[in-house]
């Protein structure tokens, strides 16, 4: 391939954002618009006995109010569990403090904002637990029923644990908890939603256009073709913007009782309630090892929050099944229901929280065997995929530990914790292991050739903000042989060819294939063209013969002989030229294990009276296939390991027992890093050519640089202190206890 893959390439739709020209989906200017707000239940469980609405209707401007007593009925029969679960105004129940119970309509946001302080409900109250309890008892755990969508068993055993446990020569056994976290990207959801009849158009931030269309015809009874959801920018997502959360049909069933297009913004604090979270964890990890480090033994037992109504199993397992290698690993997933919102995927789901227990008990272990931890880890390499008996597509692990240890000065560090300051400060050196599955689903796209020798290229996927656009219009380039200018991105639409949900890390390995198969078909399409026009100076030429580059077709053996992509349109008397190709990985994950690996190292400085933790310096070295643009990479890899700074040190949502209320639902309160708190990051990729993820050789690297992340900071801080804090996030409180 050219040069136009792997360089820094600033990202193609940069300047629209930064000059306000990108429209996100609450900035789509609509004619007749009404505006919705929300009205939220104040009790964690119980019914809605009544609504007293006359005093929000007779507020100025206000056009309708709708409850569960009014709302459009919506076909719930539908198999997805997306649609059946939600509470959406179709009954009288409250499972959670927060659910929708109402909306109220009205001309203007402030007008409709205000009327819906102005609703009174009577509500019988019933009993609820409203916070997952810290150690939750067997009576109250849950065997998850759908875990991976059905595709594997909550619980996995390889050997036998529990008794290599019991005979390891030495071994550590700890419970580690994690809170309630909540995405907050800094667009909040937003939706607009317009019918046409029975067509209906939603503008709408998300990550996934082609399930919320899936999702919505089957609510409404209506063909997906009557369905378009279009989402041309996300400012942000982290998982958040994956489901179709109660405020989509909300807004389509607002719109449809007003019978005008209905605005729906979501507020900071709606944020907190109305699209899942990440759930609280406790996890019991058992190491055991023999004295030269080896394990014996892996034992991961997990329980996670549930709501009292879908099912969310966060998989905080699945990384101890496969990281390391050894010969008993034994691995349960539990839920516990919480009168709570229904959680959902959260940057780096599953291996965020897994990976932080398992690698603070590594760092336990470390210090139990009085070894390295970067030593323990390179004598517990596995080779293969030991739970899957599986050989990894690739992997280059090995090299980030050696990469990152280098150049972080790993070498410094004291063996022991306590020993390191900086004047007062206590300073300490943690590590851990990142990993993340390499995922990749079926995906379509489409290329066009213009006739003024411009190309499009279509994919009914979106822009979340890891530069899917530019990453499109560099493999569309470099196919085609364009010039990047040349090439116009275009995403968010439902009807552009599908193309899954932006998460698990997946899109670019999803979605280039495809763009890449429509730009080889387009080409194909051209050549023949061109070879079946007597007077084109290509006439004749056997396919093979005729390459591209610089607009124009030519013979590779006389690149003088050719015709540009405007003459071949034109000849043909055309105005485009379309191919379109789907790409699928088929069963490539049967036949390997694929992930990405990397590894993380962290600087803290501890102030020992006032128990203030800053993070100094940071290094992350990470192995993630071929790196498709190093600049557009190289901001991910910074992003997540901010995230995980923020799960580390700041990031938790605090919920009142009594009546279920999140208490700090708002920016001010739930805090996460700032600019001032985020020290140099120092990131390297380890250059990696997998052949056999897809054609491009690229794995996923969304998520990969959040995960291990807070385990190298607690396991910093426990080097600074001697202190191993085992609940996160690692607030003054628990360091000063
Ligand atoms: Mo990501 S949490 O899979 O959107």
């Amino acid at each position: 391939m050219s040069d136009l893959i792997g360089p820094d390439l600033a990202r193609i739709e940069g300047p629209a954002k930064l000059t306000g020209n990108a429209r996100y989906a609450a900035e789509i200017p609509i004619k007749g618009l009404a505006y919705a707000a929300l009205v939220q239940s104040t009790i964690a469980a119980g019914r809605i006995r009544s609504v007293d609405a006359r005093q929000a209707l007779a507020a100025a401007g206000v056009i309708a109010v709708m409850t569960h007593e009014n709302a459009p009925r919506l076909d719930r029969t539908a198999e997805s569990p997306q649609i059946t679960m939600f509470p959406l105004l179709q009954d009288d129940r409250v499972l959670f403090n927060g659910q929708h119970v109402a909306l109220v309509i009205a001309e203007s946001f402030e007008q409709a904002t205000h009327a819906a302080t102005l609703l009174a409900i009577d509500y019988e109250r019933q009993p609820a637990i409203a916070v997952m309890p810290d150690r939750p008892d067997a009576a109250s755990q849950e065997t998850p029923k759908d875990f991976r969508n059905g595709e594997r068993p909550p619980d996995s055993d390889r050997g036998d644990a529990p008794a290599a446990l019991g005979t390891a020569a030495v071994t550590v056994d700890a419970v580690y908890t994690t809170p309630v976290e909540h995405h907050n990207p800094m667009e909040p959801h937003a939706t607009i939603a317009a019918w046409d009849g029975d067509a209906l158009i939603l503008y709408n931030a998300t990550q996934a256009v082609s399930s919320n269309q899936q999702a919505l015809a089957k609510m409404f009874g209506l063909p997906p073709a009557k369905v378009r959801v279009i989402s041309s920018y996300v400012g942000g997502g982290f998982g958040c913007k994956g489901a179709t959360w109660p405020h989509i049909p909300l807004a389509a069933m607002a719109a449809r009782m007003v019978g005008r297009p209905v605005k729906l913004v979501l507020t900071r604090r709606n944020m907190f309630t109305s699209n899942g979270y990440r759930p609280r964890t406790v996890q019991r990890v058992a190491l055991g090892a023999a004295q030269d480090g080896k394990l014996q033994a892996i034992l991961h037992e997990g329980v996670t929050q549930n709501s009292a109504y879908g099912e969310f199993a966060e998989p905080v397992g699945l990384a101890s099944e496969m990281l390391y290698s050894c010969p008993n690993v034994h691995v349960t997933h539990r839920l516990t229901k919480v009168n709570a919102g229904l959680p959902t995927y959260m940057r780096a789901p599953g291996e965020a929280s897994g990976v932080y227990a398992l690698e603070c008990a590594m760092d336990e272990l470390a210090y139990a065997l009085q070894m390295d931890p970067v030593a323990l880890r390179l004598a517990n390499h596995a080779d293969r995929d030991e739970h899957q008996d599986l050989p990894w597509s690739s992997k280059s692990l090995r090299q980030c530990y050696e990469q990152g240890a280098a150049a972080f000065g790993w070498d410094k560090r004291s063996p022991k914790p306590g020993l390191q300051r900086d004047g007062a400060l206590l300073i300490g050196m943690g590590m851990a292991t990142a990993t993340y599955p390499t995922n990749r689903s079926k995906a379509g796209a489409l290329a066009r050739l213009l006739a003024n020798g411009q190309v499009v290229v279509q994919c009914g996927s979106q822009e979340i903000g890891g530069g899917t656009y530019t990453i499109m219009a560099q493999t569309a380039a470099d196919t085609l042989g364009l010039p990047i200018a040349r090439v116009r991105a275009e995403l968010g639409d439902s009807t552009m060819p599908p193309a899954p949900v932006s998460g698990g890390s997946q899109t670019t390995a999803s979605i280039q294939p495809a763009v890449q198969a429509a730009c080889r078909a387009l080409l194909a399409k051209a050549i023949d063209l061109a070879a079946q026009d007597p007077a084109s100076p290509l006439a004749g030429a056997a396919p093979d013969s005729v390459t591209a580059g610089d607009g124009r077709l030519f013979l590779r053996s006389d690149p003088g002989r050719g015709v540009s992509f405007q003459d071949l349109l034109r000849r043909a008397g055309r105005s485009t030229l379309d191919a379109r190709a789907d790409s699928d990985p088929g069963d490539i994950k049967k036949r390997y294990s694929m992930h990405a690996f990397g590894a993380q190292f962290a600087e803290v400085a501890v102030d020992p009276d006032l128990g203030e933790i800053r993070l100094r310096r940071y290094t992350g070295v990470f192995a993630a296939g071929r790196i498709l643009n190093a600049k557009t990479a190289r901001s991910q890899m910074i992003g997540g390991i901010v995230y995980g700074m923020g799960m580390a040190l700041l990031e938790h949502s605090e919920v009142d027992p009594r009546t279920g209320r999140i208490t700090n639902a708002s920016l001010a309160d739930y805090l996460v890093p700032v600019h001032a708190d985020v020290p140099p990051i120092d990131i390297h990729f380890v250059p990696e050519q997998d052949d056999i993820v897809n054609p491009l050789g690229a794995k996923g690297i969304g998520e990969l640089p959040m995960v291990g992340v807070a385990a190298a900071i607690a396991n910093a801080v426990y080097h600074a202190t001697g202190k191993r804090i085992r609940d996160l996030p690692l607030t003054v409180d628990k360091l000063l206890a």
